[in-house]
Order: structure tokens, then sequence, then C-alpha cells
């Protein structure tokens, strides 16, 4: 355990993330990734979303090797962790489950303090895990900074004045935006997930071609319900005549939905960043491995002096490097949890 006022060196944090259909470790030192291990589920494609107890029952089969190999790959030997994090909430109980009695085991037999991490927490400060580029370290975000964090479940408008100090100024009343990706690429017949899909069917499509509405929500809060069904009548008109429209203009059709769902995004973004004065910009979640999404927060961000921050690809989509990452920030912090802590599906912004 550590109990003393002295950090001890190095801090090896072992991280778990099992919140969907995911399952991952990872391992940090000192602040830097060294490992990030991660078993997607297949399974659920066919049912066309994820489906929670299969999705449990995975976690269960993957979660051993997952951390094995994750240690492995660092050389790290287990007594040598000095944390263990978890994602703790917000998910699919049945997932959170297995990541949490995992952790709780794992520090009871280790006799190493435990981390509860909130994965939407995680997704931000995924911007601060170190990256390199030709050997140089990328510049890190300052503080205080906004995050857009946009994934299969959420979509927020985050301020964050330290690594432990976030609060959302802005949400999403009803879809998220990673669940308007997917449902308009159902309506197109496109498998589960569609986002990635969409996103590279636009590659080649015009995203003038056709006119999406964009909602009129007040605040920095978003809707994307609304999208979804003029999307759908959109589709319902146009096959009427042409039962072939949707194969015929795929492209253009996905780059047009991907322009719209990125301008309400960046919109709301401007707008929080005029409101705020702040001009760091992060943006998080699966949804920013989204490519028009990075190019069109690149162009804002030039326009308006952003300083502007997208995580490494592996580090946008479900992970536990970014579990690690806030897990040793709430170290230093001496943010543990006891035994007796219990995953939560709907647990508010810690
Ligand atoms: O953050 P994440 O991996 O899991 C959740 O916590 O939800 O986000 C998954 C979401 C899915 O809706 C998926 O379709 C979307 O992120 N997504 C994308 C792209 N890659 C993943 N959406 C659009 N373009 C992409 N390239
Ligand atoms: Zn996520």
């Amino acid at each position: 355990m550590v109990n003393n006022n002295t950090l001890p060196t190095p801090v090896n944090i072992l991280a778990i993330e099992s919140s969907c259909d995911e399952t991952s470790a990872a391992v940090c030192r000192d602040g830097m990734i060294l490992s990030n291990v991660i078993a997607s589920q297949k399974i659920h494609e066919q049912y066309g979303g994820v489906v929670p107890e299969l999705a449990s029952r995975a976690h269960i089969q993957h979660i051993v090797p997952v951390v094995d190999a994750a240690l492995r790959q660092t050389g790290v030997d287990k007594k040598d962790i000095t944390a263990i994090a978890f994602t703790r909430s917000p998910g699919l109980i049945g997932s959170l489950l297995v990541g949490s009695q995992f952790a709780k085991s794992f520090a009871l037999a280790m006799q190493i303090p435990l981390i509860a991490v909130h994965h939407m927490q995680a997704h931000v400060l995924a911007n601060l895990i170190p990256s390199f580029t030709n050997g140089s370290p990328a510049p890190k975000p300052s503080f205080p900074l906004l995050c857009l964090t946009v994934s299969g479940g959420h979509t927020q408008i985050v301020i964050c004045r330290s690594p432990v100090d976030l609060q959302v100024i802005g949400e999403t009343m009803d879809d998220a935006a990673g669940e308007a990706f997917d449902k308009s690429a159902k309506l197109l017949g496109l498998p589960y997930p569609g986002g990635p899909l969409i996103d590279r069917y636009a590659k080649t499509g015009n995203p003038a071609a056709f006119k999406f509405p964009e909602p009129q929500i007040p605040g920095l809060n978003f809707s994307f319900s609304g999208l979804k069904t003029s999307i759908l009548y959109f589709l319902q008109e146009r096959t009427k005549n042409n039962p072939a429209f949707v194969k015929e203009n795929l492209e253009d059709i996905c780059a047009s939905i991907q322009n719209r769902i990125v301008s309400i995004l960046l919109n709301k973004l401007k707008k929080a960043s005029l409101e705020t004065g702040i001009k760091n910009i992060c943006i998080a979640g699966g949804v920013a491995a989204n490519n028009g999404l990075r190019v069109a927060l690149q162009e804002m961000g030039t326009k308006l002096q952003w300083q502007t921050f997208i995580p490494k690809f592996e580090y946008c989509t479900d992970n536990a490097a970014m579990i690690a990452i806030t897990g040793y920030y709430k170290f230093l912090a001496k943010d543990f949890v006891n035994l007796d802590v219990t995953a939560s599906a709907r647990a508010e912004w810690e």
C-alpha cells in the first residue's frame, strides 16, 4: 500500500477498461503508456448492435489473457504494479462488473490502491497521453481546455481546468453523435458499427450533394434525433422513384450526412469557445476518429486561432490507456476507493 507522502518510483499503473464491447488492459509508468492491449468483440456484428449479455461473457473470456498480454509486453511484473485503475461507470452494468471485480481482486491480492475511473473523464484525458513525432515529444494541451467528447453513448462539451477538475457545459438531449452515425448507416443498409463505414464512403463523396437540416437547440446542448428522422424521410422519398438510389449515390449521401453531423458538433464547439474565451480545444471519443471531423476541426482551429489537439487513433475509441492516464492523475491526487466500491451503469460525473 502507498500511505506516505512520498511518491514511489516508478509509479506503475495497471488499468482495465470493460464498459462496452472492448476488453482492454494497459500499463503506464510515470504517465507514459507502455502497453495498450484491446480485444474487440466481433460477435455483436451479426445482431446490428451490442448485446449486453454476450458482451459480459466475452469480457469474462478475454480479461485474464488481455491483462497478461499487457503486462508481458512491458516486462513489468505484477508485483511491481503500484496501483490498479478500472472503469467504474458509465456503461453496460454486466460488462463493468467484470472489469471492476477483476480490479478489486487484483488490488486485494497485491495489497495495492484501487482507483475508480469515470469513462467520460478518461476519454477527455486521452488528450494528455504523451505522444512523439520522429522521437520528439508532441505538444500537450494546457489548461483550461475545452473538450468535445463524441462517442457511441455520449456527446459532451467539457471544461477541463486540471486533469481532475472537469465540468460538463453541454450535452446531447437524445442520441449521441456516434449513434447518429450508426443509425444513419443502418438506414443505408450498412452493417454495425456504421460510423467508420460512413467515414470511408464519405471520402470520395460530395458533402454538398444533399442538404439535411441543422437542429436549432438553445445553449450548448445537442440533438440528433431530428436528423435521423429527416434522413429516413429523405431516403423513403428518393427510393420511391428509384429503388437503386442509395446504391447509386452512397458516397454522396455518406458525405452529406457526415458533413451535417460535423457541422452540428463544431458550431456548438465554436459557441462554447466564444462564450468561455478558451482556445485550447480537444476532441475525444470514438467519433474523434472521423476524418471529416478531424479535418474540419483543424480548419476551424486555424481560422479562430485555436490550439487543437486530437488523441492518436487508438486512444480515440475505447481503450485502457486512457483509463491508465486518468488513473495516474488520480493516483497523484491520492483519489483511491475502497474494496466495497460498486460499478454503476449511469453514475454522474465525479
Ligand atoms: O468511444 P467509443 O469507442 O465507444 C463508446 O464509448 O461509445 O465510440 C464508438 C462510436 C460508434 O458509434 C462508432 O460508430 C463511432 O464511435 N466511430 C466513428 C468512427 N470510428 C468510430 N464514427 C464516425 N467515423 C469514424 N471514423
Ligand atoms: Zn467510450
